[in-house]
């Protein structure tokens, strides 16, 4: 199901230091029917290379368990909306790209956008069900994984790419160098590539830990990234922020030839493995205090839920060992979710109407990156009476 991971994907060195330790887990996105068998349990362990300062886990779990029958889709929520505009915007600042490849196209949300923009689109989505989905609906799109071989066969079918993004894919792939000689492949000298990542720095500053699960390998700053590509013919160009999922950075690159003299900005970076320590230490504390808050309210009688069975929600719960005698059930807007059981707890996935009809005293909110929207949608269950429990970016009830 895994392989041990003993050399840095970045900079292929062997000091690989553990440096953060979450145990044994279930798959996060492992939602399954009563009585469907699980995918399995791995090791959730970070390793710090101290060359690079590149965090990665300790084992890579077989990509076609994790992604043949995925059921994470890029959310439609309006935070997710504004991000597609805002990286559009951003993206026609800095080229007019006639064609696009998203890899990792999911339901194909992002490229449509483009699409109305008049721009011809392509997309590689090893998720049959998605890929199915994305034709269906008039987005063409591949149903394969994305590297140097695929890279090949869709140059050939469709000639070379004036903009590829990778949102948030970037960091689930093993073999980055064969996946940075796709991306030269898919290319020319003039085209913008977009890879959008969860950014190291702020899962340290903000306690993400609920972020590391088996799908993401890496943990990503710029001085990794920069060693990756030493020998290829692409650079950093620029770097842009953006507050989606807690915190992610677009790493636009660009070929040498385009842009001789780049020059991405003043990012200071210092992930040392003591950051990692202490960050160990903080989330400790963090994990203790909701702990505790759920054992007191458990003891008074109250009545527990979920709201967003994301995968920061396995973690969460498996980590502390949750059962459904602490969280009666998990409410989610997914269609495919619904209906399942929560990985390694079995805890019961409600459609988003049962918050109303369950009306629980509390609902721990482990869609926390989509805090102000879900606080706004919620009003009715505020008002009544109930009760948000907030676990991150700070640990907060609302109500
Ligand atoms: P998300 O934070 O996108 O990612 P991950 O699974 O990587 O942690 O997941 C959010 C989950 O929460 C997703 O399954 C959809 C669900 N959700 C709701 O149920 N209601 C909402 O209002 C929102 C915004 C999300």
């Amino acid at each position: 199901m895994y392989h041990l991971h003993r050399t840095c994907r970045a900079c292929g060195s062997d000091r690989l230091v553990p440096v953060f330790d979450l145990g044994v887990q279930p798959l996060s996105n492992d939602f399954r029917k009563a009585g469907e068998e699980c995918a399995g349990f791995a090791p959730l362990k970070v390793l710090f290379c101290s060359r690079c300062s590149l965090a990665q886990l300790s084992v890579v779990v077989r990509p076609d368990i994790l992604y043949s029958r995925y059921s994470y889709v890029t959310s439609t929520s309006q935070m997710m909306r504004d991000h597609f505009s805002a990286l559009a915007a951003d993206i026609f600042q800095e080229s007019k790209p006639k064609s696009l490849l998203e890899i990792g196209s999911n339901t194909g949300n992002l490229l449509a956008y483009f699409q109305e923009c008049g721009v011809s689109v392509y997309g590689v989505e090893p998720a049959t069900n998605l890929a199915d989905g994305c034709n269906a609906a008039g987005i063409p799109t591949g149903n394969f994984f994305f590297d140097t071989e695929s890279a090949t066969d869709i140059v050939k079918a469709r000639g070379r790419f004036d903009l590829v993004i990778a949102r948030h894919v970037f960091c689930h792939v093993d073999n980055w160098k064969d996946f940075v000689s796709g991306l030269v492949q898919i290319g020319h000298e003039d085209t913008l590539y977009c890879i959008e990542v969860p950014y190291v720095k702020d899962l340290l500053a903000n306690l993400e830990f609920d972020t590391i699960y088996h799908e993401h390998l890496s943990y990503l700053n710029l001085g990794a990234m920069e060693w990756l590509l030493r020998d290829t013919p692409l650079q950093i160009h620029k770097v842009v922020p953006y507050p989606i999922h807690g915190g992610a950075i677009v790493i636009m690159l660009r070929h040498r030839d385009f842009d001789p003299i780049a020059d991405y900005g003043p990012i200071v970076e210092s992930i040392t493995e003591e950051s990692w320590s202490d960050f160990e230490h903080r989330c400790n504390r963090l994990i203790l205090e909701f702990d505790s808050q759920l054992d007191s309210l458990r003891h008074q009688g109250k009545r527990i839920a979920g709201y967003g069975a994301s995968a920061k929600s396995t973690v969460w719960i498996n980590f502390l060992h949750l059962t459904r005698n602490e969280i009666a059930f998990i409410t989610d807007t997914t269609p495919d979710k619904v209906g399942t059981l929560s990985p390694g707890s079995d805890i019961p996935i409600l459609d988003e109407g049962a918050l109303m009809v369950e009306k629980p005293d509390y609902a721990i909110m482990f869609a926390w990156n989509y805090q102000r929207e879900i606080v706004a949608k919620e009003r009715a269950f505020l008002a009544g009476g109930g009760k948000f429990i907030v676990p991150l970016p700070e640990f907060k009830i609302i109500g």
